[in-house]
């Protein structure tokens, strides 16, 4: 086994010293510049067209599932949990504090004072969603809570004094 991996490495080795003799040896020829470039140039357009199509399908296949809510939609109890939440300095008020695993939760968020931040987390404190609560603005968030327990609602913005004691329980139950 060792000899076999030395032979191996010798056989490398000496690749590798062929190649580097080859590269000094035609180092000294002289070559005319103006053909290397026009191939290069014409690969360079052909690469650019390649990473610009690359960029676009990456771009619409992590993008597919959109982290984003629609947010003209309005949500409603038919297919929808429907929370009503909002941030005040220095709590969350919110129009129910528990709901189901397995069905979609349409949290409707907004602030009274200044801009705070609803994050989602869940119990090993993992944040799980989360999204800004702005003053004269409703922004919607829709999550699915995949496990029942007890999740928190913690401020993600630094909104003043007792930002740190923003914190809200949210009842996940198992649905029935
Ligand atoms: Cu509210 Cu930080």
């Amino acid at each position: 086994m060792q000899s076999t991996v030395w032979f191996i490495t010798l056989a490398c080795v000496a690749l590798l010293a062929a190649v580097f003799y080859y590269v000094i040896s035609n180092s000294k020829t002289p070559e005319e510049y103006p053909p290397i470039q026009k191939k290069w140039y014409s690969f360079r357009g052909k690469w650019f067209l390649f990473l610009a199509g690359l960029w676009v399908v990456v771009t619409f296949a992590t993008l597919m599932p959109f982290p984003i809510a629609p947010q003209a939609q309005a949500y409603s109890g038919d297919g929808y949990q429907v929370v009503d939440v909002s941030g005040h300095q220095w709590y969350w008020t919110m129009s129910t504090d528990t709901v189901v695993a397995g069905k979609p939760v349409a949290f409707q968020v907004t602030g009274a004072d200044v801009n705070h931040g609803l994050g989602i987390y869940d119990e090993d404190l993992t944040l799980v969603a989360q999204v800004q609560a702005m003053p004269g603005y409703t922004n919607k968030l829709i999550y699915t809570f995949d496990e029942p327990g007890k999740y928190r609602i913690l401020c993600l913005e630094y909104c003043g004094l007792a930002h740190h004691a923003m914190i809200a329980e949210l009842n996940v139950e198992a649905a029935s």
